[in-house]
């Protein structure tokens, strides 16, 4: 049965109502759902498999703050050192978890888990906080785009 898998689904309530920032999020949610199938499948060809998509999920995850950073700076966010610093620490725990499953002392399903929730967690509060605060400026004709 060829079934894809979907973990998470994108809803339109998660959005930021930033075209640039939503797209990169839905990329997120689709490299988590990658890491799911990879992890429900269990075969070796999974775990390499898996074991890939695990950097390119960190690859991506860091490009995604980078864009989100200068965004941040350019409206200068108050909140951007504390925006900042949450990005930098889930960054260290993903390089660390990564480091543990390949040396076989983490488990993918864990892993996979904390990802999703993260990601949930800080687009429906932190992104969604930054958000409101440009799209306040975009109304008042401060930002343009
Ligand atoms: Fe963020």
């Amino acid at each position: 049965m060829e079934e894809k898998l979907t973990y998470v689904e994108w809803k339109d309530e998660y959005s930021v109502k930033i075209p640039l920032i939503d797209e990169q999020h839905q990329k997120l949610i689709t490299l988590t759902n990658k890491l799911y199938e990879a992890c429900v499948q269990g075969s070796d060809a999974a775990q390499e498999y898996f074991k890939e998509v695990i950097r390119e999920t960190l690859a991506y995850v860091k490009f995604h703050f980078s864009a989100e950073e200068r965004l941040l700076t350019s409206v200068k966010y108050p909140d951007f050192a504390v925006h900042k610093r949450q990005h930098e620490t889930f960054v260290k725990k993903v390089v660390e978890d990564a480091k543990k499953y390949e040396e076989g002392k983490a488990v993918a399903y864990v892993f996979v888990n904390y990802l999703k929730e993260w990601i949930l967690n800080h687009i429906a509060v932190h992104d969604k906080a930054y958000s409101e605060f440009i799209l306040k400026l975009k109304g008042s004709g401060s930002v343009q785009g």
